[in-house]
């Protein structure tokens, strides 16, 4: 098969294709031809070298998390999918998930059945981005109807699943992104956009019950007076340090951080989401497995709004 390898960390041109063996499977896992994949900041960051964790590249490795396609053969313990079924989710997280490639084994337990209505490339893009939006704002935000929900870079991978989400708990939700994407955001249902550049954000957003940070310690410092006593804020970036624990404390605002996980009940409601349209994904860029590349560099703007999708043919 043709997959995507890196011998060494570097930039988007570290990354080429290879010819390797197919993966086999465990009794638990499935073959997935591939028919999309997604990426994230995380694949970038482990690319380059700027991630948590460390890659051992004693041999070329195979990047990737997100994966959409076609079950091929099926391990004996598997009994909930079969050969035929169209599949999706993220593959193998935080570890190496090798959805950058023609074929790649996935546990069973890690996907979903891809529901008809949706393309693959949907449902390629709906995966580590779609989950940490699920476990924040549906399965941990504690949000309730006219919750007031203020989700940072709304436009972006994770925050515009967020925003549908949070919309379909019955939130009023505010968004924040640069003017160039007021009306994507507005147009995924938020109640309120505004603008984060230059703008004093305390003029401009009070009184809310729970926010999403999905850009770090400054944003966290800045989002806390915005909260209400007894409110919460859940990042996924690391750098909750005293400073801000000491300033969450006097207001007993709950900060945590969280990190996205598989889970098959999850996924398996984002395929709900998604086959009844409560979630629409939005897919910005659509680049062919050649041009992986390209696609890195696109996800390193920082700029992309909704996902990035890279079909397979
Ligand atoms: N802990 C976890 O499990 C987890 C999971 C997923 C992602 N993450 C992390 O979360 C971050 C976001 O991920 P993502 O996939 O959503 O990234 P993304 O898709 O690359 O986000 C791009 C969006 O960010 C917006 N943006 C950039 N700077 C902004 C600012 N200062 N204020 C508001 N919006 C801003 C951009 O909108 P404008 O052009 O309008 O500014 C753009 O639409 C990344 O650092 C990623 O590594 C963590």
């Amino acid at each position: 098969m043709k997959a995507i390898v890196l011998n060494k960390v570097g930039n988007s041109e570290a990354l080429h294709i290879a010819e390797l063996p197919s993966p086999n499977i465990l009794p638990t896992e499935v073959l997935i031809k591939v028919k999309a994949i997604s990426i994230n900041p995380a694949d970038t960051k482990l690319r380059s070298g700027g991630y948590f964790r460390e890659l051992d590249l004693s041999s070329a490795v195979i990047l990737g998390w997100d994966v959409s396609g076609e079950v091929v053969s099926v391990g004996n313990e598997v009994k909930n999918l079969k050969v035929g079924d169209g599949v999706f989710g993220m593959i193998g997280f935080p570890d190496l998930g090798k959805t950058y490639a023609e074929y790649v084994s996935a546990p069973a337990n890690e996907l979903a059945v891809k529901p008809k209505n949706v393309s693959f490339e949907q449902a390629a893009v709906s995966t580590l981005a779609a989950l940490t939006a699920y476990q924040t704002i549906i399965v941990k935000g504690s949000i309730k109807p006219n919750d007031r929900v203020l989700i940072h870079a709304a436009a972006g991978g994770v925050g515009h699943f967020a925003v549908q989400m949070a919309k379909s708990l019955g939130a009023y939700v505010i968004g924040t992104a640069s003017p160039a994407n007021r009306d994507f955001v507005l147009g995924l249902g938020a109640d309120e956009y505004v603008d984060y550049k230059g703008n004093n954000l305390e003029e401009k957003i009070k009184e809310v019950d729970f926010v999403l940070d999905t850009l770090g310690a400054d944003n966290i410092l800045r989002s806390l007076p915005l909260i209400k006593n007894e409110g919460k804020l859940i990042t996924i970036l690391h750098g909750i340090d005293d400073n801000i624990t000491e300033k969450a404390n006097s207001k007993n605002i709950d900060v945590s951080f969280h990190l996205v996980e598989p889970n098959n009940a999850h996924i398996n409601a984002i395929a709900g989401l998604l086959q009844n349209k409560t979630v629409k994904p939005h897919i910005s860029h659509n680049f062919s497995f050649e041009q992986m590349p390209d696609a890195h560099k696109q996800q390193e703007t920082g700029r992309t709004v909704g996902k990035i999708a890279i079909s397979v043919q």
